[in-house]
């Protein structure tokens, strides 16, 4: 289960507006990636272009060896069952109640029973722990509550490939903790694909098997998780360390007069690689490599306390 997501050459503008262009990269089958990127750069207009919400100017995205950035609306169609979507706001109807909310998607593409629809809806509902919450509406529960009730609904296809935006939003840093252990509990369960877009550094640091950073309408870099986090390239550095020094500005890029000003500022050390967080039931990642494997290949010497198990590291602290 879970499928690959191969993206090549992927170009988008609205109008003038170019958005990013020449977006590139592999989605591993299974695997959790984060995109980053600061606001505006088109995190969303990337996930709403993996599903075909949004059509390329130029480019791919194959999926099960169908481009869906030049398929038909037919097999378009077909594919979109592939995907489960956490839109940000969880995007509940707000007279349903959680339990029709989490059904709709049954009702509206599958000819299941009643009966049958019970049973999946109340499996997700446990899965994220909702039980008991089914007769709530939205608008009577907590934030974090109802990003819970977007991803059951997100999970009652049974999705290949789950997309996340900003899952995390708005929520406080412990129902932030429970989620992302919610995540990498629901990957390792349903060996689907994740891609996560987060604001989140720790979030960001600890969840992924990959990186991925939208910066300056292209792609900066994307790789697995040790590779950005031991990365002395200033603009992925500065972002996945939440620094002021580096070239980015509060509006997107800083000017040369800025730049020239921090030129002899000396950067803070790189922080230690966090361990990866791992399923709560000690069965392994689809993608879990050795702590450091990445770095050790590839001859990279990770910042000093590298995956070293300390609870404050692996929380952010
Ligand atoms: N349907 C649309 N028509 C025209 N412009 C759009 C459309 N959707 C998005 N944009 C523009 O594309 C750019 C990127 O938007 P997007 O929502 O993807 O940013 P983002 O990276 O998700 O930002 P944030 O982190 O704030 O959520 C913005 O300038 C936005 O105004
Ligand atoms: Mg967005």
């Amino acid at each position: 289960m879970g499928v690959e997501i191969k993206v090549d050459g992927l170009t988008k503008s609205f109008g003038r507006d170019l958005i990013w262009k020449d977006v590139s990269l592999t989605i591993p089958a299974g695997e959790i990636c984060v995109m980053l990127g600061p606001s505006g750069t088109g995190k969303s207009v990337f996930l709403k272009t993996l599903i075909g919400l949004l059509k390329p100017d130029t480019g791919h995205v194959v999926i099960e060896g169908t481009d869906i950035a030049n398929c038909s609306e037919r097999d378009l169609y077909e594919i979109r069952k592939l995907f489960g979507v956490l839109f940000q706001d969880g995007a509940m109807f707000g007279s349903m109640t959680l339990y029709d909310n989490v059904a709709f998607p049954l009702r509206e593409h599958t000819k299941k029973s009643e009966s049958q629809i019970r049973d999946i809806v109340m499996e997700k509902m446990e899965l994220v722990g909702l039980l008991g919450a089914e007769t709530k509406l939205p608008g009577e529960i907590s934030g974090g509550m109802r990003k819970r009730a977007g991803l059951a609904r997100a999970l009652v296809l049974d999705p290949e490939i789950v997309l996340f935006d900003e899952p995390d939003s708005g929520l406080d840093p412990v129902r932030t903790s429970f989620l992302n252990q919610l995540i990498v509990d629901l990957n390792a369960q349903i060996d689907a694909t994740f891609l996560i877009v987060t604001h989140d550094i720790n979030t960001a640091r600890t969840v992924p098997d990959n990186i991925g950073l939208l910066y300056h309408k292209h792609l900066a870099m994307f790789g697995p998780r040790e590779m950005l986090l031991s990365s002395e390239e200033p603009v992925v550095r500065q972002f996945l360390n939440a620094q002021r020094v580096g070239p980015i500005g509060m509006s997107e890029e800083k000017d040369a007069d800025e730049l020239a000003q921090e030129k002899d500022q000396e950067l803070p050390p790189l922080p230690p690689i966090p361990l990866q967080l791992e399923p709560s039931n000690g069965v392994p990642r689809r993608g879990q490599r050795e702590p450091g494997a990445w770095c050790r290949e590839h001859g990279v010497t990770p910042p000093p306390g590298s995956f070293e198990d300390n609870m404050s590291m692996a929380t952010g602290a």
